[in-house]
């Protein structure tokens, strides 16, 4: 079968079926499956029939899968190192009751993207849903290439050399975790342009969103007042939708293009099982790495 694409935007996400993904693809249906996602940023794939291992196999053909940290002394539920856990069960299978996790959870609930406090930036997040609550938990996308091609043009020169600092801590001090901005700024930063070319499409996008703490150059405050006037520009209802999930149903969203945030649902009592890969930007390393496991080392202490 060949692959049917149905969009949801006119420039932004599409949902797409006819392929047998949980199968090795041949190059025609893996260059079709790239190219859908290069054009339309956010794909969805209904009922999968994706497993641990076939959802890893098939996220190889966007290149190479970040390996998810491991602490000393902390349990976890699954023994693939390429998944992230992006549920809210504990080592067990059991609803999470630790309010220090769950609050650091709830950073995800602000527009994001995946990883940009990292040096190595991520490109596509394949977000498989195992269990879904029975209402609520969709997950919100935003088109920063559509917001950034719409912005005045006094804008877009304002903004074309600037350079931003990422954290994924300042992300969760928004979100409530306790951390001063001093603790904030004695933790690894990432530094990357605000805006760039989208390499799979050749359209400029914005890159900000939640881990943005300031830019370069900028006093804090006009900084963080400017990341907020275009995070919230790049979310008006034209650059938005949301996907709602049953057990099997993937999406993958290319952080290099989008923003991203997860909805409210009843988290202590209901419970939701997402399992995440990630791909990174650049080319797989020449030796095995695991720079997300480095990061949380650095930062000290952690939820
Ligand atoms: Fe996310």
């Amino acid at each position: 079968m060949s692959l049917t694409i149905k969009p949801i935007l006119p420039r932004f996400g599409a949902e797409l079926s006819g392929v047998d993904i949980t199968r090795p693809l041949d190059e025609p249906a893996r260059a079709a499956i790239i190219r859908a996602q290069n054009l339309y940023g956010v794909t969805v794939w209904r009922a999968t029939g994706l497993t641990d291992e076939s959802h890893i196999a098939f996220s190889r053909i966007f290149g190479h899968v970040e390996l998810a940290p491991r602490l000393p002394g902390r349990l976890y539920r699954h023994a693939h190192r390429e998944l992230f856990d992006a549920s809210n069960l504990d080592a067990d299978g059991n609803i999470l009751q630790d309010e220090m996790l769950l609050l650091h959870k709830r950073g995800d609930r602000l527009w994001h993207t995946d990883s940009s406090f990292m040096d190595l930036r991520s490109a596509q997040s394949l977000l498989l849903c195992h269990e879904a609550p029975p209402a609520g938990g969709e997950t919100w996308f935003a088109d920063t290439r559509s917001a950034y091609e719409d912005l005045p043009q006094a804008m877009k020169e304002r903004i074309e050399h600037l350079q931003v600092r990422h954290s994924l801590w300042w992300s969760r001090r928004r979100a409530g975790f306790p951390l001063s901005e001093e603790e904030i700024d004695a933790r690894p930063h990432a530094r990357h342009p605000l805006v760039h070319v989208h390499a799979g499409s050749g359209r400029k996008a914005l890159y900000v969103a939640a881990h943005a703490r300031d830019i370069v150059g900028l006093p804090r405050e006009e900084g963080r007042a400017l990341l907020a006037e275009l995070i919230e520009f790049a979310t008006q209802p034209q650059y938005v939708f949301n996907v709602s999930y049953r057990p099997g149903d993937m999406v993958i969203w290319d952080n290099l293009c989008s923003m991203h945030r997860g909805s409210d649902y009843d988290e202590v009592h209901q419970r939701r099982d997402m399992r995440r890969t990630t791909i990174r930007e650049a080319a797989a390393p020449a030796v095995p790495d695991d720079p997300f496991t480095e990061l949380f080392l650095a930062s000290g202490r952690t939820p």
